[in-house]
C-alpha cells in the first residue's frame, strides 16, 4: 500500500507522518495520535461527532483525507483548553465547554465534542448569534439524546458571556 508523507498542523503542535493516502484525518487523530475527543459515529459524513477545525472552519474528519490537509491548521476539541492556555488562561476550559456544563448541556455526551467546535467556529466568527443563527451552525451535529434544548441554551450563554 502506498503511503504519502504528511506534515500536519493540530493543536499547535507539528506532526510528520507516513500514511496511506486514503486514511482519514479522524482515523490519524484517534489511532495514530491517541488524540481521541473527535468521536466516531456514523463515519459517512452524517452526524458530526468526528467535528474539528479546519483553518477555524469546522469539517468531519471521518470523511477528509489527511492528504487534502497538508500546511493547514487543526483542533480538535483537546486544543480548546490549550488556546486559554495560550491567551494566559491556563487551565481554564473554554467559555464553550464551561457553558456546556453549566447548562447540562451533554446528555450521553457522545456528540459534545462535535458540538463543542462548531459552537466554537461559531462564536469565534459571529459572537453574537441568533438563537436561528445557533440553529443553523448547529445543523450539521445530531444529538441522540435529543438535548437540542440545553445546547442551544449552552451557546446562548456562552454567547452572553462573551464567547
Ligand atoms: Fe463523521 Fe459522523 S463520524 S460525520
Amino acid at each position: 500500500m502506498s503511503k504519502v508523507q504528511v506534515r500536519l498542523e493540530i493543536n499547535g503542535n507539528g506532526y510528520d507522518l507516513a500514511v496511506p493516502s486514503h486514511r482519514t484525518l479522524l482515523d490519524v487523530l484517534r489511532e495514530d495520535l491517541d488524540l481521541t475527543g473527535s468521536k466516531r459515529g456514523c463515519d459517512r459524513g452524517e452526524c458530526g461527532s468526528c467535528t474539528v477545525l479546519l483553518d477555524g472552519k469546522p469539517v468531519y474528519s471521518c470523511i477528509t483525507l489527511v492528504g487534502q490537509i497538508r500546511g493547514r491548521g487543526v483542533t480538535t476539541v483537546e486544543g480548546l483548553a490549550l488556546r486559554q492556555a495560550q491567551d494566559g488562561q491556563e487551565g481554564q476550559l473554554d467559555p464553550v465547554q464551561q457553558a456546556f456544563l453549566d447548562e447540562d448541556g451533554a446528555q450521553c455526551g457522545y456528540c459534545t465534542p462535535g458540538f463543542l467546535i462548531s459552537a466554537r467556529a461559531l462564536l469565534d466568527a459571529n459572537p453574537h448569534p441568533s438563537d436561528a443563527e445557533i440553529r443553523e451552525a448547529l445543523s450539521g451535529n445530531l444529538c441522540r439524546c435529543n438535548a437540542y434544548g440545553r445546547i442551544l441554551q449552552s451557546v446562548r450563554t456562552a454567547a452572553e458571556r462573551g464567547g
